[in-house]
């Protein structure tokens, strides 16, 4: 069974750390090579998971409106286009990560964009796990790359308005008709233990998963060096709690 787990929340709540050691955890488990999606036109799954991005799909996707008549002979212009993507794949040793990049500016995308969803479902179905790291907010639900989801993680930071953004965004999620297996509330950055007005909020709420995630300074040292967190010790309880969740997905 392929698992797609989505990565959402507001702003800064901690979505790409997570994803990146999700990605981490899963090999780790699995042994298999993690598909990690990011999603966010500001890129920066790639500096958490500790790769440089050359390439996104939204350099190639102007390059190849550039270059449309330079199909070589032979080649149909869909299989130029999947070959062309192929190459904005950076391909590790635990994980393969695609970066989208910017969202399409002016100009005709369509054929592009069909053949983009297709090559993101193909490559989607060829790993066990794909882990995608979506922008801050809500818009980019209505720009999916795919329709059906596993495992939806809502971040959230141990705030009201954390709290009620994840309560909107799975709304926002539904309504779109996207198949949701699972979504589960994650409060991250937590320190010590969750404020009870918090913990009213999430009981009002429709999440019926909920996982807290404890504050690290390791990660937070990690992020102003803008190191990535593959390097984050075994033992500390923010990665075990990963790597249970991991177990769980
Ligand atoms: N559990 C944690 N403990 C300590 N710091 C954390 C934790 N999770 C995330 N952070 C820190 O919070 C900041 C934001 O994290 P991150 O970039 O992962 O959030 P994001 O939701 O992806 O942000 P954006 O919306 O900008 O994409 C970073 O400095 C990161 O190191
Ligand atoms: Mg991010």
């Amino acid at each position: 069974m392929s698992g797609r787990i989505a990565i959402a929340g507001k702003g800064g709540v901690g979505k790409s750390t997570i994803a990146a050691l999700l990605v981490r955890a899963l090999h780790e488990r699995t042994g298999k090579v993690v598909m990690a999606v990011d999603a966010d036109p500001n890129s920066n799954l790639g500096e958490k998971l500790g790769v440089r991005v050359e390439r996104t799909i939204g350099d190639l996707r102007e390059d190849l409106l550039r270059k449309a008549d330079e199909v070589p002979v032979g080649q149909s212009k869909q299989d130029f286009v999947l070959y062309q993507m192929q190459l904005a794949l950076v391909e590790g040793s635990s994980f393969d990560l695609l970066t989208m990049g910017r969202p399409e500016g002016p100009g005709c995308y369509c054929f592009i964009n069909n053949i983009l969803r297709t090559f993101i479902d193909l490559a989607m179905d060829r790993y066990d796990h794909v882990v995608i790291d979506n922008e801050a907010g809500m818009e980019h639900l209505s720009r999916r790359t795919t329709k059906r989801m596993d495992a939806f993680l809502v971040i959230a930071d141990e705030t009201k308005v954390g709290v009620e953004t994840a309560v909107r965004i799975i709304k926002l999620a539904r309504e779109m008709g996207i198949e949701i297996g699972r979504p589960t509330l994650v409060l991250n950055k937590v320190k010590g233990y969750v404020h009870s007005s918090v913990k009213d909020i999430v009981q009002a709420s429709p999440f019926e998963h909920v996982l807290v995630l404890p504050f690290d300074r390791d990660v937070e040292r990690a992020s102003i060096k803008g190191r990535s967190v593959m390097e984050l010790a075994d033992a500390s309880q923010l990665y075990q709690k990963v790597k249970a969740l991991a177990s769980e997905l």
